[in-house]
């Protein structure tokens, strides 16, 4: 049956509408997913209005078409024919039930194909939507995978400072001897490298996991301000300029001041680290700015580096999703977490050699 329906790319026909009740047509046409159904010659004979706005395609443009010509229609856009054919090899010529695909605009969708006896020889794609399941799935697995780092992070903590722990007491204990010997710089050094391993690992402990909020109010001006003024130098190093926007002095948030660093540190960071990565001559630019939208505030971070395309875009903040050679892939998601606690969100927008401009929104102290 299969095969009969793969063969078919036969020409576009005049075609005989699937005689159906009008009821069920119009129960059809008022469910929220598209549905496309070929007849055993492989000629599109009913499709949904859904269908058409799934494929951006006017009713007549694909009524009585075959698949072939169906992909083969040059109102059909390119990223929609690469994504039916891979779906038409899935479905109907590897035999699998469902396809789910990405479309350009970010959404997620789960392609069904029901065929066989029942069908009576047709062959009835589904189109549904699932994007909110596939946001719920990515969260949950975003806090999976935080929650294991967290414990995980937590009990290497516990093995490392509690040796830690005894031997700074020995050598304080071995203290006086050390003075006596005139080694008493000896002493110093590992008391200074141990306290430096400790902090390590409370950094690493802090980082992977954000703590609780110490909530205050922070100027948003004064805290750029003082991340620029931070940044500057290591992007002068690297052959970029940074330039902080004109910013409103009345731009106040109410949150933890050195979370919200750590976040646009993150960002300002990434931004250098894309500019590097492309590579060009190109003078690189980081543009940081902020202004109010309404009652709340967006601050930007742009750049004009490598960009990112759609599938770094998707996984961006997923915890351990990395392009460097050297990154953790803990920036963002730590950032993400972080803007969550205090009730706003980061949006990113990219292209791929042209640049990217993350938002942070956050409301504002009235
Ligand atoms: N401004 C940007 N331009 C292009 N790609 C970016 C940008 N910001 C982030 N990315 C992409 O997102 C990925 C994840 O970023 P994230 O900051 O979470 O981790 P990382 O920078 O790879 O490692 P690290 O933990 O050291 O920050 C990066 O590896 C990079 O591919
Ligand atoms: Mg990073």
């Amino acid at each position: 049956m299969i095969s009969q329906f793969q063969e078919s790319l036969i020409l576009p026909r005049t075609f005989q509408s699937v005689a159906m009740d009008t009821t069920y047509e119009d129960v059809l046409e008022h469910i929220d997913s598209g549905i496309m159904l070929f007849d055993e010659d492989g000629v599109l004979t009913f499709a949904n209005k859904q269908m058409f706005g799934i494929l951006e395609l006017p009713r007549l443009a694909i009524m009585g078409c075959t698949i072939t010509h169906l992909l083969a229609n040059i109102q059909l856009n390119r990223f929609k024919k690469k994504q039916m054919l891979r779906g038409y090899r899935e479905m109907v010529q590897k035999g699998k039930p469902n396809y789910e695909f990405a479309d350009e605009y970010g959404r997620y969708w789960r392609v069904s194909l029901h065929s066989g006896e029942q069908m009576k020889g047709s062959y009835l794609f589904t189109f549904k939507e699932i994007s909110d399941y596939k946001l719920i799935e990515q969260t949950a697995y975003q806090n999976d995978s935080l929650a294991m780092l967290g414990k995980l992070s937590a009990s290497i903590a516990h093995e490392i400072r509690n040796p830690l722990t005894a031997i700074r007491g020995f050598i304080q204990l071995l203290h006086p001897h050390l003075h006596q010997l005139g080694k008493e710089e000896y002493a110093k050094i590992i008391l200074a490298e141990i306290d430096r391993a400790n902090d390590i690992i409370h950094e690493f402990l802090t980082s992977s996991k954000p703590s609780a909020p110490q909530i205050g109010l922070v100027p948003v001006a004064a805290l750029l301000k003082e991340v620029v003024l931070l940044t500057e130098s290591e992007a002068l190093m690297k052959g970029c300029q940074i330039n902080l926007q004109p910013l409103q002095g009345d731009l106040i948030i109410s949150g933890d001041a050195k979370q919200m660093k750590q976040v646009v540190l993150n960002m300002i960071r990434n931004a250098m680290e894309a500019i590097t990565e492309r590579g060009d001559d190109l003078v690189g630019k980081i543009e940081v700015g902020a202004r109010r939208d309404g009652a709340e505030v967006r601050i930007f971070i742009s750049d004009n580096g490598k960009g990112m395309d759609i599938c770094t875009l998707d996984r961006l903040f997923n915890p351990f999703f990395t392009t460097k050679e050297n990154g953790t892939g803990l920036g963002l998601s730590v950032s993400d977490r972080i803007i969550k606690n205090h009730g706003g969100c980061i949006s990113v927008s990219s292209r791929v050699n042209e640049g990217t401009r993350f938002v942070i929104s956050l409301p504002l102290i009235q």
